[in-house]
């Protein structure tokens, strides 16, 4: 996972403190326990909840918000005290996806007093999370209409950003390891590329080392990446 210096160190933060777990317990603290991941598609935020998972050796237990707040409004709270019922019961890393439904939902006028209920069921389940291991990481895409109650409850909060000009290298790097790459004029490619999620930078990556393939070509070749970024660009 390739993410800015600054990033990349809160989340091994939250490893290092997962680890040290027993230590900071026997001194009366916590290690963060709830994390909130925000921040545009295709940035990370699944593949850092994946990554936690793997870091700490939880295993994941998924739960998209979209599915729980369901046609079945009534039945949201209860579906959600069910969630955090069961996962109490083991140990495990519950990602939350999806949260944005919660404040989606609340735009609609008939909703809103049914959403304000599930807001405060999970902001009660949140506070009375605490396990002695085990993790909840909930992603949303939206920074802004998220309840700031919501905000306070969590250990963490950390923005997954767009990939920055070195972010964008090292994506099509690590892509392109297992193919030859002729001389390219990467300032040229990474500037076209500005404003890409990292899920479309690999796509380019993928994409371009394809037409190279597929015109017999040794080398995954400018035009090969150019025409890879024209075609994301216009999606
Ligand atoms: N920071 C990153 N570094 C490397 N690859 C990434 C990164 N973020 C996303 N990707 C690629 O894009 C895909 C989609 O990313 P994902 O984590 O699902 O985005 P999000 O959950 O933020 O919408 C990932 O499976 C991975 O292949
Ligand atoms: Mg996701």
């Amino acid at each position: 996972m390739v993410l800015p210096e600054k990033i990349e160190k809160r989340f091994r933060r939250i490893e290092r403190e997962y680890a040290a777990r027993d230590r900071l317990a026997h001194y009366g603290l916590r290690y963060r326990q709830k994390i909130l991941l925000y921040g545009p598609p295709g940035c990370g935020k699944t593949l850092g909840a994946e990554r936690l998972a793997w870091h700490t050796g939880l295993p994941m237990v998924k739960v998209r918000f979209d599915a729980i707040v369901s046609s079945f409004l009534g039945e949201t709270a209860s579906n959600l005290s069910v969630v955090f019922e069961t996962v109490d019961k083991m140990d495990c890393l519950l990602f939350l996806d999806e949260c944005d439904s919660l404040a989606k939902s609340r735009s609609d006028p008939q909703e809103v007093g049914e959403i304000k209920r599930v807001v405060n069921t999970f902001l009660q389940l949140l506070d009375d999370y605490s396990p002695s291991s085990g993790m909840i990481v909930a992603a949303t895409n939206l920074n802004e209409s998220l309840d700031r109650a919501l905000w306070r409850r969590f250990d963490d909060l950390i923005e997954v950003p767009l990939p920055g000009e070195q972010e964008l290298r090292l994506i099509l790097k690590e892509k392109f390891s297992t193919v030859e790459v002729g001389a390219i004029d990467w300032s040229r490619i990474i500037e076209q590329m500005s404003g890409f999620s990292a899920a479309q930078a690999e796509k380019v990556a993928q994409d371009a080392a394809k037409r190279a393939i597929l015109d017999r070509e040794e080398l995954v070749i400018q035009p090969h990446l150019e025409e890879a970024i024209a075609e994301i660009k216009v999606i």
